[in-house]
């Protein structure tokens, strides 16, 4: 599947990721500036966020309560759309999921 990180200054990147990775590993694998997630997935550092573009934000599962209290850490403002990418596993439906990156994940 295919996911398109849309940068603060609006320049596009495409990521291919796989159903049962996270969104942040997906960046990770390829490497993507936008993400530091250095937690490593383990919902401790907030700094995977995403801003989901909103036509897809209702498509994905609600953020748990630890996703939402970890969501206040964000380096960033939070906005409605925000999820963090650990939490967000990629399945078959997601391809073509559009997430906008903070200006800053520190
Ligand atoms: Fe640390 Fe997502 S990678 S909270």
């Amino acid at each position: 599947i295919t996911i398109h990180f849309i940068a603060a200054d609006g320049s596009e990147q495409t990521v291919p990721g796989k159903p049962g990775q996270s969104l942040m590993q997906a960046a990770e694998k390829a490497r993507h500036p936008g993400i530091a997630a250095d937690c490593g997935g383990s919902l401790t550092c907030a700094t995977c966020h995403v801003k989901v573009a909103p036509e897809w934000a209702s498509r994905l599962p609600e953020a748990s309560n630890d996703e939402m209290a970890m969501l206040e850490f964000t380096a960033s403002p939070r906005e409605a759309t925000s999820r963090l990418s650990c939490q967000i596993e990629l399945t078959a439906e997601l391809d073509g999921l559009v997430v906008h990156l903070p200006t800053a994940q520190y």
